[in-house]
């Protein structure tokens, strides 16, 4: 379905945690060559999260910017993609409603399925724009990955939450008709409700994120989406940076195209900035990569850009997106930046005793730790209850 009505990305901002873990540092704990975790994977360092600091936190901190540029009036809907639930039926959503002081005439839900969610939320945004473009929606994809301490998956850990607004007439981006689709039902990656951290095949999860950028580009291009040519870049789910690299040859292969690294590299290499020093942050990933090309040196108006969005188990979209013209004097660039380096540096220990810490299931009452400088924070449980506080 094509249509005159353009909507799309019409702010974006993006935040992350209080600390942040080198890869020096961890390749000193778990004996590997840093160079694995540098170039093999393509990864610096790691955001962790403050005891204080949740999905909820990093979500609000995200949207406050936004908010405070575009005002709540046409705003009727958040809609939150997280695989880091809180509560298996309060959408998170509903405490950063609370703490941003929306108005409650406001439709709040969360979606989840893997890394993929957020791109369901753009998507199901887009739709309700489609219906009135009076109205915005507000899309937030927040996560915090998490996996066991000494496993492979502990080097792509990460965190961080890009919060979106969806218009019409979008200042920063228009998202395009049509997509491509791809499902396959898949144990490559998975959390059990009894778990806090996620389980995985590493392996298979990087052959069933191949085969779904084959799947969904296919189904793209019978949809009648463009060509490969027509594209200036691409921004991938990147669970580490590297993946971003794997996937496009793959796709640049599948298209019978000579994938050779520089073309790679120009094709991905100003999406990987940010992701490269925050770590895998799931439904945020590909929109950190979004947000480091827009924010990047070069003018990219009128360009267009190719989306792929992948969620374990799995669920693919390939969409297409073009810049707008003006879009630079709307970026955040220097926020972005900021919320990176004013990150404090923790060691090894630090983060140990903060990947171990969990909260009580007796409903017994625990006041957390004043850490973070943020502007939100989770200030204790009691009753079962989460409580969340302006800093
Ligand atoms: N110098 C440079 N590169 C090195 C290296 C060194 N000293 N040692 C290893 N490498 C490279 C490997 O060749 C490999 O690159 P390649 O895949 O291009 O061949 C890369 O570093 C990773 O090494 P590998 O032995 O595969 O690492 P691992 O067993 O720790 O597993 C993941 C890597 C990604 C599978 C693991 O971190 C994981 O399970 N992550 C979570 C799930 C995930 O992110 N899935 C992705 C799809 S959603």
């Amino acid at each position: 379905m094509s249509s005159d009505l353009s909507i799309g990305l019409h702010d974006l901002s993006a935040a992350t945690t209080e600390y942040v873990l080198t890869h020096e540092t961890l390749a000193g704990r778990t004996g590997a060559d840093v160079a694995k975790y540098h170039r093999g994977l393509g990864q610096l360092a790691m955001s962790v999260p403050a005891a204080d600091e949740d999905v909820v936190t990093m979500a609000a901190t995200a949207a406050r910017p936004v908010l405070a540029r575009h005002g709540t009036d046409r705003i009727r809907t958040i809609v939150l993609a997280t695989e880091t639930g809180i509560d298996q039926a309060k959408a998170a959503g509903i405490y950063v409603h609370s703490l941003l002081g929306m108005p409650s005439a406001t439709r709040v839900v969360e979606l989840k399925q893997a890394c993929y969610a957020g791109t369901a939320a753009l998507q199901f945004a887009v739709g309700l724009v489609h219906r009135d473009p009076e109205r915005q929606v507000l899309v937030i994809a927040t996560d915090t990955s998490k996996y066991d301490l000494g496993s492979p998956g502990e080097s792509t850990q990460g965190a961080a939450a890009v919060a979106m607004l969806v218009g019409a007439d979008p200042a920063l981006l228009r998202v395009e008709s049509p997509s491509g689709l791809f499902t396959a039902d898949v144990m490559d990656f998975w959390r059990p409700n009894y778990r806090a951290t996620a389980l995985v095949d590493g392996q298979e999860s990087i052959s069933a994120y191949l085969q779904a950028v084959e799947g969904a580009w296919k189904d793209y291009t019978e949809q009648g989406g463009r060509p490969l040519d027509d594209f200036h870049a691409f921004c991938y789910h990147q669970p580490f940076t590297r993946m971003a690299h794997k996937a496009h040859r793959h796709l640049v292969q599948y298209c019978g195209q000579d994938a050779d690294d520089d073309g790679i590299l120009r094709a991905i290499g100003r999406t990987t900035s940010y992701n490269a020093v925050i770590g895998n942050s799931y439904t945020a990933s590909m929109y950190l990569g979004l947000a480091a090309l827009l924010d990047s040196a070069g003018d990219l108006t009128g360009r267009t850009i190719g989306f792929l969005s992948y969620g374990s188990g799995s669920v693919a979209e390939f969409f297409g997106g073009q810049v707008v013209p003006g879009y630079r004097s709307h970026l955040r660039t220097d926020l972005h930046r900021a919320a990176i380096r004013r990150r404090q540096e923790i060691d090894y220990a630090r983060y140990e005793e903060l990947h171990r810490r969990s909260f009580p299931v007796d409903g017994s009452d625990l006041a957390v730790p004043r850490e973070t400088t943020g502007p939100y924070r989770l200030a204790g449980i009691s009753g079962h209850k989460r409580l969340y506080e302006p800093r």
